[in-house]
């Protein structure tokens, strides 16, 4: 199995376009930017499937050769996109796949009513949407296997307030072939022990780096609200959890422009956009 990290910053990227802070001026400086969140992911080389659609994802795809269309004129490697929330971020990119024949993507029946922006596609294209239902594998082309595990449940801005119900989870890719997998997990509230044992055995998981640690947002930005209270779990929090898991390799993305570790060193491994990990 192979994972390519699309993009590795929190909603607004970084530098973000409007954000004069710190870290966006030395990202702005130095070039070094980051895209936000998403990954592909394949078994085969062949099948690929995308994991969120980002705002940037038309500027991922061009920069993942894999993800070239071909052979015919209107063939694409992508065959659907997995959706672990509804928020803009994770899917506003949707709507620059408007051009495809047809688009099938996986969520959650939360996720999938929520969402704008499929009676929206349906105008331009097909669009399958598949209910991925909590703790039932569903197979992927290309040998893979994804289950779905509800992290969370913070409902997104635009959507009527206090609705409960599937609105966040993490996602485990699995190679039947190869037995290996990858636990996507870039929006955790919490490290509840049904997260643990989700993600135990797993050959890599990428987890949610958006803070550093639990009073990042007030010393940064001045912000109230804590990382759980936005249901993120800053990174110090994750770490404890992590050595219970030595076999997994850890990596951290959704990293928001106040994290230190979006420039600077980090203790645990940070995502690279364009990275790729082979499993
Ligand atoms: C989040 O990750 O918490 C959301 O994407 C925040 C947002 O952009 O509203
Ligand atoms: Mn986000
Ligand atoms: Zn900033």
């Amino acid at each position: 199995m192979r994972v390519r990290v699309l993009g590795s910053a929190a909603g607004g990227g970084i530098p973000q376009w409007n954000c004069a802070c710190t870290g966006c001026a030395a990202a702005r400086r130095s070039g070094a930017h980051r895209t936000q969140d998403g990954v592909a992911v394949t078994g085969d080389g062949t099948a690929w499937y995308l994991v969120n659609a980002s705002p940037d994802l038309r500027l991922q795809l061009l920069s993942a050769g894999d993800l070239d269309p071909g052979p015919g004129r209107r063939d694409t490697p992508i065959r659907g996109v997995l959706l672990t929330t509804a928020e803009i971020d994770h899917t506003a990119g949707l709507l620059g796949l408007r051009e495809a024949a047809r688009l099938d993507l996986y969520a959650t029946g939360t996720v999938l009513a929520a969402l704008p922006f499929i009676p929206m596609l349906r105008h331009y294209t097909d669009v399958r949407a598949h209910e991925l239902r909590v703790g039932e594998p569903l197979a992927l082309d290309g040998g893979l296997t994804v289950r779905a595990s509800v992290v969370g449940s913070k409902v997104p801005r635009y959507a009527p307030r206090d609705e409960p119900g599937a609105w966040v989870t993490a996602l485990r890719i699995a190679d039947e072939r190869t037995g290996r997998s990858f636990v996507y997990a870039t929006c955790l509230p919490a490290w509840t022990d049904t997260f643990d044992a989700f993600l135990a055995g797993a050959d890599a998981a990428l987890l949610d780096g958006t803070f550093s640690t639990d009073d990042e947002p007030a010393l940064a930005a001045g912000l109230t609200r804590t990382p759980r209270e936005m249901g993120h779990l800053p990174i110090a929090g994750a770490l404890p959890a992590l050595r219970r898991h030595p076999g997994v390799r850890f990596l951290f993305g959704h990293l928001n422009n106040t994290n230190p570790y979006a420039g600077g060193p980090a203790p645990v491994e940070v995502a690279r956009d364009g990275q790729e990990l082979l499993l």
